[in-house]
């Protein structure tokens, strides 16, 4: 399924300097040729050992997707706290060539045997649904490609089997998940040293991830789920306790969605994935509320511009919460939640309201919900990783991808080296808010192979010829979404670069709990009180239990066609991130 997006192809072979926030690699490429329309492709994620296996690859002429299949793989290796081939994700793919986009979904799906008393344990084997990270790879290689698995796999499967040293990402993340870590035998065995993180810079092996990978890399997804392999992590899941077993793995399967578009000032076209993700309606629907706002005119730091927003968060989050879900398990029409129409209602409440509002259109009721306050007692440290690839040619792969939770959940599956995710923690249980603080209701209940309800957001901005601009996205769980969308606003209305966009400070409000979130940056304490005394806003304090830092980490590209340059925008809120480039 793919959506032509039209228009004109346009910059060929235009050369600028690139001046990147992080340090800037060059490395040597294939020959220009006269299709391409910028001088360097780049990667950028938020760990550099895997930029630079991406941008390697894009410097030996394979593409974007190509680059970003190695760039996946090793971000599984060098951050497993964040990604791996237990999980799963969401790419966003543009190819320049017909101009098309296509939203590829391999997210992990529901166990056959999932139900409500089982599946509840964010650690551990019963934590995990069926992975998706490798068929997805192998269906964009297959579908989008140019390289072979033998060349895609490898630096990844050297730094499984040599080992990288440890960053400090990822220290804090073991030290964090060391109880958990310690329950399993190969989890201990792999990333403690006598039952504690290793220090910074230890040589982290992962001999038996290696070997899996040289099966991946030999026999491609059947390998992992198909062949003996499959059988291994079958039988070693189910003697754990887990519910994945050999049919689950068979039964996986890659699904695509034509991405979800909607228009911004009739400036902008912005692309976002659809559902299972709510990523794309809540920024979208935030867009469309926002744009009856004259936001430009508004400073940026201004208690106007940071009310609307807020707003519109809630009335995206409370329509998240109520009203979406897995599309193949429930008859979701999600165009009236599109609807500009239905958007100016909702603007103009806020307008009448004046105040902080609860979030729901009067004549429209929130559909049942059972809701318990957040609490971090049984909340991990959460953690996710996006990274954004665009080649000389100007295709984009945008791919936001996860084990959920740092590290998922801590289960290493015995023999293989595959730290499992503890994404079925994204589904919605009676009474219950998950690890982030969300609710839901039916519409996002377990059941076998359904997929749980996602914020993650790979987007691709458009402008009006249909030229893609921006690319970008961001780990944070529900924080994706407002991450996205002050991202968005501040390179959109507030014409910042998109360095300077990365950068700004941001503002998170999930409708459920009713408190502000908000970097200092962005809010100081006296907006803080000015925002309280006007609008009535709450913010989180010593008692309430929520996170206590922000896991948002922006990964962004601006695509310049006219001058064919790409500028990097790597949050500097992730101490590792990098922006990689290739150049001839
Ligand atoms: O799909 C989701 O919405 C979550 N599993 C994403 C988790 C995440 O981003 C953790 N963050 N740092």
């Amino acid at each position: 399924m793919k959506l032509s997006l039209g228009s004109e192809f346009i910059g060929k072979n235009k050369v600028n300097l690139l001046f990147f926030l992080v340090a800037v690699y060059l490395l040597s490429a294939h020959k220009a040729s006269s299709e391409e329309a910028f001088k360097r492709g780049v990667v950028i994620s938020q760990n550099k050992i895997a930029s630079a296996a991406g941008a390697k690859i894009l410097s030996v002429g394979g593409n974007a997707v190509d680059a970003a299949i190695t760039t996946a793989y090793a971000l599984g290796v060098v951050e497993p706290n964040g990604s791996g081939i237990g999980g799963g994700g969401f790419a966003l793919v543009y190819l320049s060539k017909d101009k098309s986009l296509v939203a590829v979904d391999f997210r992990e799906r529901a166990p056959a045997r999932i139900n409500q008393e089982k599946y509840q344990f964010v650690q551990g084997p019963k934590a995990g649904g069926i992975p998706g990270t490798v068929k997805g790879m192998e269906f964009l290689r297959s579908h989008y490609g140019t390289l072979d698995r033998k060349t895609l796999l490898e630096e990844p499967y050297e730094l499984a089997l040599k080992g990288f040293p440890i960053n400090i990402t990822l220290k804090n993340a073991i030290e964090r998940q060391q109880k958990t870590l310690a329950e399993f035998n190969d989890s201990k065995k792999i990333f403690l040293l006598d039952g504690k993180a290793p220090d910074l810079g230890y040589k982290l092996e992962q001999k038996d991830l290696a070997k899996t990978i040289k099966e991946i890399q030999i026999h491609g997804s059947k390998g992992f789920y198909e062949g003996f392999l499959a059988s291994k992590i079958a039988a070693s899941i189910q003697s754990s306790g887990g519910l994945i077993d050999k049919e689950d793995l068979e039964n996986y399967e890659v699904r695509l969605y034509e991405p979800l578009c909607g228009n911004y000032r009739e400036k902008y076209k912005v692309c976002s994935f659809p559902l299972p993700s709510s990523g794309g309606v809540c920024v979208l629907e935030s867009l469309n509320i926002l744009e009856n706002f004259d936001l430009p005119k508004y400073d940026y730091k201004s208690p106007e511009r940071i009310h609307f927003l807020i707003e519109a968060l809630k009335f995206s989050f409370s329509d998240r919460a109520s009203r979406l879900g897995d599309p193949k398990f429930n008859n979701i029409d999600i165009q009236p939640l599109l609807s500009k129409k239905r958007a100016f209602s909702i603007a103009k409440i806020i307008t009448d309201t004046s105040k902080s509002s609860p979030g729901n259109l009067p004549s429209e009721q929130i559909p049942t919900l059972n809701l318990q306050p957040y609490s971090e007692t049984n909340s991990e440290k959460p953690e996710t990783t996006h990274f954004t690839v665009v080649d000389k040619e100007g295709n984009i792969v945008v791919i936001t991808t996860s084990l959920n939770g740092a590290l998922g959940s801590g289960f290493v599956i015995p023999g293989t080296g595959i730290l499992l995710n503890n994404t079925l923690d994204d589904f919605a249980l009676p009474s219950q808010s998950n690890q982030y603080g969300l609710v839901g209701n039916n519409l996002n209940s377990p059941a076998p192979y359904k997929t749980p309800l996602s914020s993650m957001t790979p987007t691709i901005v458009f402008d009006e010829v249909n030229k893609p601009l921006l690319a970008l996205g961001s780990p944070g769980g529900p924080t994706i979404i407002s991450a996205v969308l002050n991202t968005l606003l501040a390179f959109m209305d507030h014409k910042m670069s998109i360095k300077e966009a990365v950068s700004a400070g941001r503002v998170h409000h999930q409708w459920m709990p009713d408190l502000v979130f908000a970097e200092r940056e962005l809010i100081d304490t006296k907006l803080q009180r000015i925002l309280k005394e006007k609008y009535g806003y709450n913010y989180p304090t010593k008692e309430t239990n929520v996170w206590k830092r922000f896991y948002w980490s922006v990964q962004a590209a601006e695509l310049n066609w006219e001058n064919g340059t790409i500028e990097g925008a790597s949050d500097p809120r992730t101490e590792q991130g990098l922006v990689y480039e290739v150049v001839d």
